[in-house]
């Protein structure tokens, strides 16, 4: 998820595109870049925050007579953030420029066809094959050449894009992945977000999938992919440019959830076609057939993910499976070796435990592979291999979307993993990855019925404690409810594998301590029954987040949130949103700043009392 802004008229574009980017820096700021064109050219582009970019436009930009420009701040997906891949991107002749948000997926081998054309790549990304594609269709007409190219690629883009021989025009092009125009006197903006476009103009026209549009001074014209005109609709916005950050929600966290169905469509995106799962990512696949043993390994809301995948894992493999907690890991002694795969799942990529886990593992000879969100981060950067799961930006610091993606991550790796040592055969892998494509869709249904975790949040919010028990699959789901409940609304919840309450929590169990109930793992949904029964018996009162199907449990308990029926491996995904919205809506209540809660950070760098180099460094035992 990337910011990309567009301006033609005749104010001072630089300044334009520059303030349209800050704005839009919470979609991605790993580096930036602007192109303007007029009688004169100027691009400059960098790693780094749109403040550096500043920096070094001061250094080198002269006024000119510019018409138009284009911008682009950056999430890195394909290729780490680096000045070479930084947007704006060009063709062979560099008159062709190009900025874009998204993921073109059939960029490979658009690439490998335009190499043997003779064309030169520069950067590592996918974007830069659309400037060099519509370089293939060029002749004067860069509206034509575009529609021309468009067809061709596959996957989601945004796109904003001028010649330098036509300095009268922007062309703007989206599929899946947001634009919007802005409509002014004698000039047209461009913005992938609201808020880059609120300062100038309240009157905009949000183009609609595979919507092509021609943009000048004093008028648009928008046509679909066979170039037929399409009706143009304008509306008036009427948000502040912080309501239109969050997307008119209260909270970055609340439309981090809201927004889980589309971003799971994005970690889905090019790794399941035709009944496969397909991680072209991964590139030493025959180590993964002679693996010996997994040990996940993460902090937080990541372990709790990284706990799900080791639950699939042993599952399917025979193998043994091992999940840690990163700052255990990395002072025991992990039996790991050459034979060894050590995942290491992290959101931000810079935990510090983490990463401490990631070097001892490979100290150790063991292969490594980060499931991370940041690209260019260090746990991307050390590790073996990678995953990412792309959920974009997650700036509230409680841990929502990315969470969810990494459990689908860990899934697809599963299955890949699975298959790679012939344990998964090709009628489960078709019919798994029929329930992985339904996980969106039945992600962004749950979420739109949000009214019952909002009654439920009203029920607790002045009680002190409260129980999150699960079984199985659904155990890790109950640690992250408790954990989010926790972290936002400091009211003090436990999570606990349901088969333990008896030797113990349950004498905390009473009125006042409401237990929420996670049951979608149909292996065990007559134990969670009984379990059930024994809190009610200590007048407890139930909450249950429960299959659709699982009547008995619905009856025992006293409210109920039913989850779609889907495979138990897919469940978790969808059962741990109602207990997102729990936590935030009893947080929202309490008056709290859900987005930045006391006493925590997004990402934990330092370790309390870091010291160079960790204890087992100078103490190993040799294996
Ligand atoms: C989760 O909501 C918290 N922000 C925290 O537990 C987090 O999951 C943990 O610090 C791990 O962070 P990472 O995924 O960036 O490594």
């Amino acid at each position: 998820m990337c910011g990309i802004v567009g301006y033609i008229g005749d104010k001072d574009i630089l300044s334009l595109l520059i303030d349209g980017l800050k704005r839009l820096e919470y979609r991605g700021y790993d580096s930036a870049g602007v192109a303007l064109c007029g009688k004169d050219f100027y691009l400059m582009k960098t790693k780094g925050r749109i403040s550096l970019l500043e920096e070094k436009i001061k250094n080198s930009y002269t006024n000119g007579n510019y018409s138009i420009g284009i911008g682009q701040t950056r999430w890195a997906t394909h290729g780490p953030p680096s000045d070479i891949n930084a947007h704006p991107h060009f063709d062979c002749k560099k008159e062709i420029i190009v900025v874009h948000n998204g993921i073109i997926e059939n960029y490979d081998e658009i690439k490998k066809d335009l190499i043997k054309r003779g064309h030169i790549f520069q950067s590592e990304t996918d974007t830069e094959v659309i400037p060099h594609l519509i370089e293939e269709f060029y002749n004067g007409d860069i509206f034509e050449a575009t529609i021309k190219a468009v067809k061709l690629l596959k996957g989601s883009f945004a796109l904003a894009i001028f010649s330098k021989r036509e300095s009268d025009k922007l062309v703007a092009v989206r599929k899946e992945s947001p634009l919007i125009i802005g409509l002014g006197k004698n000039e047209t903006f461009l913005a992938s977000d609201i808020p880059a476009l609120l300062p100038h103009t309240k009157s905009v026209v949000i183009l609609k999938d595979g919507e092509i549009a021609l943009l000048k001074k004093d008028s648009v014209k928008v046509v679909n992919l066979q170039g037929e005109d399409v009706e143009i609709e304008t509306m008036e916005i009427n948000w502040s440019i912080e309501q239109a950050e969050k997307k008119g929600y209260k909270h970055f966290m609340l439309k981090e959830i809201m927004e889980q169905g589309d971003i799971l469509k994005d970690t889905l995106r090019g790794r399941i076609k035709n009944g496969e799962v397909l991680l072209s990512e991964i590139k030493d696949v025959e180590f993964l057939k002679n693996v010996k043993n997994i040990h996940i390994v993460a902090c937080g809301t990541a372990y709790h993910a990284g706990l799900i995948g080791k639950y699939i894992l042993t599952d399917i493999l025979d193998i043994p499976i091992k999940c840690d907690v990163a700052s255990e890991f990395r002072y025991e002694n992990p039996n790991i070796n050459k034979d060894s795969l050590v995942i290491l799942v992290s959101q931000s990529g810079e935990t510090a435990d983490t990463i401490a886990s990631l070097r001892l593992a490979k100290n150790l000879g063991a292969k490594t592979l980060g499931v991370v969100n940041v690209n260019g981060s260090t746990i991307f950067r050390e590790s073996d291999e990678v995953l990412q799961i792309y959920a974009g930006p997650e700036i509230a610091v409680a841990s929502t979307k990315a969470y969810v993606a990494q459990i689908l991550t860990l899934l697809l790796f599963s299955i890949f993993i699975g298959k790679i040592k012939g344990v998964v055969h090709k009628d489960f892998e078709e019919y798994i990855v029929r329930e992985i494509e339904r996980v969106p869709e039945l992600v962004s249904k749950v979420l739109q019925e949000n009214e019952k975790p909002k009654e439920i949040s009203q029920k607790i919010v002045n009680l002190d404690n409260a129980f999150y028990i699960g079984r199985l699959l659904d155990y890790p789901t109950a640690l992250e409810g408790a954990l989010k409940l926790k972290e936002i609304s400091y009211l003090h919840a436990e999570g606990y594998p349901a088969g333990e309450l008896k030797h113990g929590p349950l004498a905390l169990i009473e009125e006042k301590v409401p237990t929420f109930a996670i049951s979608t793992d149909e292996r065990v949904f007559e134990k969670m029954q009984s379990n059930i029964k024994e809190v009610k018996a200590r007048k407890g009162k139930v909450f249950s987040i429960v299959r659709e199907d699982f009547k008995g449990i619905i009856e025992e308990s006293d409210e109920s949130i039913l989850i779609p029926k889907t495979h138990m491996y897919t469940s978790p995904i969808i059962a741990v949103v109602p207990l997102q919205l729990i936590a935030y809506y009893t947080a929202d209540l309490r008056g709290l700043d859900v987005d930045k809660p006391r006493n925590l950070a997004k990402s934990v760098t330092v370790e309390w009392g870091e010291r160079n180099g960790s204890w087992s460094d100078s103490f190993r035992w040799t294996r």
